[in-house]
């Protein structure tokens, strides 16, 4: 929020009185509230306020729902939760709220470098059970990252906040309002693939994943004391780039390799894998390091398949590149020959032509057709049809097959009517100029054989015959 509305915020707000609570001092900001302390007599506490602009330009009725939702969870204790108190609206200051524990912590975003590294243990089972309470309960958190954890300053204790995003399973297959989609563009970060292509399952399993992915993402924040995907953190496109294909990379020196392990099990991007490979008790465990051979051969399972796993992903994200790389690379040199054709056709006095490009789907073969229009004025008395087919041989050394066929018709004319008279008009590296001799060779006798028809005609081909 910028600091000069914040200000203002933060001044009209201290001192008001909801549902009983005073606001009090101003302790921190997220994407969509204040929090401030607040009193009620003797009772301290934590009151988030909702950015009005934001409750606006989503809906009160969205507000009112979330904030139902989040008081559902009045009552329930977790000693890793923030526990809810109160909250809803307040008539008298027009205001949306929450009333919660107060924790007297710092987040976990902002402490991120200091935490030690013994503590990483400890503090992800606590925040894992945390999550873990919520499911019990039906719920689903969807927003874990380091901004919505407080961690105590002994770095002993974290407290899992912020549900203002809890989504009861029951909502099953809602699609995200326009606000939650909003809210989620800060948190982008730390969405699972699946998150972010909206394929999440709206089940518990589908849920779990989610959320094993989302405690990944802390645990290899802790570990490696910065955020996950912060160099590809913009542009959006990037970042998106980025939790799809690429593999967080830890650097393993000095981190014992179970908890390196668990965080690479939870950042797999195929949600089905990920859950088979991460459970529940992964994070209880944690806190032992246990050298049995059970669990040692259950960790050589998990570690085969996550590396059987990356391997056929790096595999099939190779292959993919290299799709790419060709279509690129054949679209570009189409354009070149488009542009030789053009070149040569209006060096000399040519009727009017169109020069349609066609790129294939793989890149593997593409067409272009360059057709001159029947112009008494230019002595051509049918339409005449030039098409040239480009084959990339190698991409890398730029290595083409260029055929040609020329068709001249008075009625319109498709692929298949050249298809059987392409002839070889060129191989070999591509070179502009070596190229446009070819298209000469064949352009120049076939038009001129053209010129010497008279109409109406069917499709009928010429011989495209050239050098090379
Ligand atoms: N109960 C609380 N006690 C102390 N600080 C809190 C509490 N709740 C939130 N905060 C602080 O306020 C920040 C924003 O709160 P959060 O609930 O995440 O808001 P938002 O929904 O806007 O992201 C947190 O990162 C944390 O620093
Ligand atoms: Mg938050």
């Amino acid at each position: 929020m910028e600091s000069a509305r914040l200000k203002r915020l933060v001044s009209e707000w201290s001192g008001k009185a909801l549902n009983g609570w005073t606001v009090g001092d101003y302790i921190n900001c997220g994407k969509s509230a204040l929090v401030f302390k607040a009193t009620n007599g003797l009772k301290e506490a934590a009151v988030k306020i909702f950015d009005p602009e934001i409750v606006e330009r989503f809906g009160r009725a969205d507000e009112d729902e979330r904030i139902r939702r989040e008081l559902t969870l009045v009552g329930a204790h977790h000693q890793n939760l923030v526990t809810i108190f109160d909250g809803g609206y307040s008539k008298e200051h027009d205001l949306y709220f929450v009333v919660m524990e107060y924790i007297d912590a710092p987040n976990l975003a902002s402490v991120l470098k200091a935490i030690p590294s013994d503590r990483v243990r400890p503090l992800i089972s606590q925040i894992a059970a945390a999550a873990r309470f919520l499911e019990d309960r039906g719920i689903v958190h969807r927003d874990i990252k380091p901004d919505n954890i407080c961690v105590s300053r002994d770095f002993g204790h974290a407290t899992l906040l912020d549900l203002g995003v809890i989504r009861p399973y029951a909502n099953d297959g809602e699609p995200l309002t326009d606000r939650e989609e909003q809210v989620f563009i800060g948190t982008f970060q730390y969405a699972s693939p699946e998150f972010l292509l909206r394929r999440e399952e709206h089940t518990p399993e589908g849920h779990r994943s989610l959320t094993f992915y989302q405690l990944g993402a802390v645990m290899y924040d802790m570990l490696e004391k910065r955020r996950i995907f912060a160099d590809s953190a913009s542009p959006l496109a990037r970042l998106v780039q980025a939790i799809l294909h690429d593999t967080p990379k830890m650097d393993p020196t000095g981190k014992t390799p179970d908890l390196v392990n668990l965080a690479n099990n939870c950042l797999v991007k195929d949600a089905k894998l990920r859950l088979s490979i991460v459970s529940w008790d992964d994070f209880a465990s944690v806190l032992n390091i246990s050298d049995s051979t059970t669990s040692a051969k259950e960790n050589i399972r998990k570690l085969r398949t996550r590396a059987l796993y990356e391997t056929q992903s790096i595999e099939s994200a190779t292959v993919h590149e290299e799709i790419r790389r060709r279509k690129q690379v054949a679209g570009e040199i189409l354009s070149k020959i488009a542009e030789q054709v053009r070149a040569a056709s209006d060096e000399c006095d040519l009727p009017p032509r169109t020069v349609k490009e066609v790129p294939d789907g793989d890149g593997a073969e593409s067409l272009l057709v360059a057709c001159f229009k029947a112009s008494i004025q230019f002595g051509l008395l049918v339409d005449f049809h030039l098409a040239l087919k480009l084959k990339l041989l190698d991409v890398n050394g730029q290595v083409v097959e260029v055929q040609g066929a020329a068709v001249a018709s008075t009625k319109s004319v498709t692929e298949s009517d050249f298809r059987p008279h392409f002839a070889r008009l060129f191989s070999g590296v591509y070179e502009d100029a070596v190229v446009r001799m070819s298209i000469e060779a064949v352009l120049f006798p076939a038009l001129e054989q053209a010129m010497n028809l008279v109409g109406p005609l069917d499709t009928t081909a010429i011989s495209a015959k050239g050098g090379h």
